[in-house]
């Protein structure tokens, strides 16, 4: 199978799962990414069965919209059951770096207020420790250069992803070579550098349940 092939399958996957918990008035948060859009594309095709979502990104709420599905903000919903994410490397606690697509920070937020969590992603996505992913750090524009060097101070290389702006008017820094054994720890460390607005480890809430996508099947794994 391809990389895309698997994709859809965990995506696919995600929807036979939630179908039979949605109900009138369901929320589900939506994740960005080809993964994400996979799910998004076959979520379509069960749109009668919830009220609507909640985007992490710009593009996410449109690829919804064009579908259909009502999109609505974070703060006019009282809560979501499901927030379904890929994910650029997941660990056997379901630990996560993400940010691939640089919606880490919106990414993170929706995954805060869910009530389920669920990660898909094919096989390559599968690692025992994080950090072979260069960690995308989303930081304030004019504290680039500082967080830059307070990341260097923790052992990593950061680089300037040239040319991407986040939705939230930001930019992203991707960290090479840092040595995460301790996710949870690494995560708040970053996130207390000033002018740090996130970071794409996901280990304070990681996901809840992962349908990992392999040329045998979909693996559930909790
Ligand atoms: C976007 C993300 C994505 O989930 C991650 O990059 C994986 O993307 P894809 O499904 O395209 O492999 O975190 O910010």
């Amino acid at each position: 199978m391809t990389q895309d092939e698997l994709k859809l399958a965990s995506a696919r996957a995600a929807v036979d799962y939630i179908a039979p918990h949605l109900e009138t008035g369901s929320i589900i948060g939506i994740g960005t990414g080809s993964t994400a859009n996979f799910f998004i594309d076959h979520l379509s095709g069960i749109k009668g069965k919830f009220d609507g979502a909640v985007a992490s990104s710009e593009a996410s709420a449109e690829r919804l919209k064009s579908h259909g599905i009502p999109v609505y903000e974070l703060n006019c919903v009282d809560s979501i059951q499901f927030y379904v994410d890929g994910t650029d490397e997941v660990n056997p606690t379901l630990e996560l770096i993400k940010g691939g697509g640089a919606a880490l920070t919106r990414e993170k937020i929706v995954a805060a207020c869910a009530d389920l969590f669920i990660c898909i992603a094919d096989e390559s996505k599968w690692v025992e420790t994080l950090g072979a992913f260069p960690l995308p750090v989303e930081v304030i524009p004019m504290a680039r250069a500082l967080v830059a060097r307070e990341l260097v101070k923790l052992g990593g290389d950061p680089v300037y992803r040239q040319g991407v702006i986040t939705d939230n008017g930001n930019a992203i820094l991707d960290v090479y070579n840092l040595k995460i054994h301790q996710p949870i720890d690494l995560e708040e460390t970053i996130n207390n550098i000033t002018g740090v607005v996130t970071n794409g480890i996901f280990a304070r809430r990681p996901a809840d349940l992962l349908l990992l996508s392999t040329g045998t099947g979909v693996k559930n794994i909790t």
